[in-house]
C-alpha cells in the first residue's frame, strides 16, 4: 500500500507543478464549484496509476488543479462509493494520495436525507460530527505507522475553527445554514421509516452514503476536515415518508447548489491555511 501511494503521488507531482495544500471532494451539490476554479491541470482518473477504475462506462472522474479565490486547490470531480463495490481501501485511496502530496486541509460535500424535524429540503447542513455505521472500517487491517496511529482519536473529526469560519461566511452572505451530525451508511437503499427514526434517535440529524470513510482516513493522516451536506429529502419520525428517488435528490441538490458553492468558495478563500 505504501508503495502504491508513493507511486501515485510521484506520478501526480511529475505532472503538476505547485501542488496545493487544500483539497476538495466535489460531492453532490458542489459540482458547479469547478467553474469557479482557474484550472491549470486536469488528470483523468483512468490515467492515474493505482486509482480505482470507474465502474460506470464514460463516467470516470478527474483530478483538477487550479486557483479558487486566493488558494491553490486540488479538486476531485467524482468520488468512489462503497455501494459501488469498491472496498474501503479503494474508496479512501485518493485521500492517502492527498496526504502524500502534502494536502493539509480537506473540504467535502454530499447529499443527505434529513431526520431533524427543524430541517427542510434544500437546507445546507454543516457537519459537526458523524456516526460511522458502515459495515467495514477503512482502517481495518495492518496499520502503517508512517500513515497514522493504530488507534486514532476522533474528538474533533470536523475542525471546530473551520465550522466557525463557515458560519461567519454564511452569515455575511445571508445564507441560512443548519448544523448537525451525519450518519454514514452503506446504501444503496434509502432508509425505511423505521431506519430514519432509529438514526435520529441515536443522535443523527442527516444520513448519507459517503464522506465518513474519507474523513476517517483524512483524520488518521492528520488532515483537517470541513464537510457540508445538502438536505435533499426528509425522513421524519411521525410524518408519513414520501417516496424519494435519485432524480429528486439531484434536483434538490441543484437548487441548493448556488448557496453551497458560495459558502465553500468564501470559506476556502478566507480560511487560514
Ligand atoms: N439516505 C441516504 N442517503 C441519501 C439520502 C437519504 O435519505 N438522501 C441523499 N442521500
Amino acid at each position: 500500500m505504501l508503495q502504491k501511494i508513493k507511486e501515485t503521488a510521484e506520478f501526480i507531482k511529475a505532472k503538476v507543478n505547485d501542488i496545493p495544500k487544500t483539497a476538495i471532494i466535489l460531492g453532490t451539490g458542489l459540482g458547479e464549484l469547478v467553474n469557479h476554479i482557474e484550472i491549470t491541470d486536469t488528470i483523468n482518473y483512468q490515467d492515474i496509476p493505482n486509482f480505482p477504475v470507474s465502474t460506470v462506462e464514460g463516467h470516470s472522474g478527474k483530478l483538477i488543479f487550479g486557483k479558487l479565490g486566493n488558494k491553490r486547490v486540488m479538486a476531485m470531480q467524482g468520488r468512489f462509493h462503497f455501494y459501488e463495490g469498491y472496498n474501503m481501501q479503494q474508496v479512501t485511496f485518493p485521500v492517502r494520495v492527498m496526504k502524500a502530496l502534502g494536502i493539509t486541509t480537506l473540504f467535502v460535500s454530499n447529499a443527505a436525507g434529513g431526520m431533524n424535524p427543524k430541517f427542510k429540503i434544500g437546507d445546507i447542513m454543516i457537519i459537526t460530527d458523524h456516526i460511522n455505521l458502515f459495515p467495514e472500517h477503512p482502517l481495518r487491517g495492518k496499520n502503517y505507522n508512517e500513515l497514522g496511529p493504530r488507534f486514532p482519536e476522533m474528538s474533533e473529526a470536523y475542525s471546530h475553527r473551520l465550522i466557525k469560519d463557515a458560519l461567519k461566511v454564511a452569515e455575511e452572505k445571508g445564507i441560512k445554514v443548519q448544523q448537525g451530525v451525519y450518519v454514514g451508511t452503506q446504501g444503496p437503499t434509502f432508509e425505511t421509516p423505521a431506519e430514519y427514526t432509529y438514526f435520529h434517535r441515536i443522535g443523527g440529524d442527516a444520513v448519507g452514503m459517503s464522506t465518513v470513510p474519507e474523513v476517517i482516513v483524512a483524520r488518521h493522516s492528520g488532515i483537517e476536515v470541513f464537510a457540508i451536506s445538502v438536505i435533499t429529502d426528509l425522513g421524519l419520525e411521525g410524518v408519513e415518508l414520501e417516496k424519494v428517488s435519485h432524480e429528486e435528490v439531484q434536483l434538490a441538490a441543484a437548487k441548493a447548489q448556488p448557496y453551497m458553492t458560495a459558502i465553500m468558495e468564501g470559506l476556502i478563500n478566507e480560511f487560514k491555511a
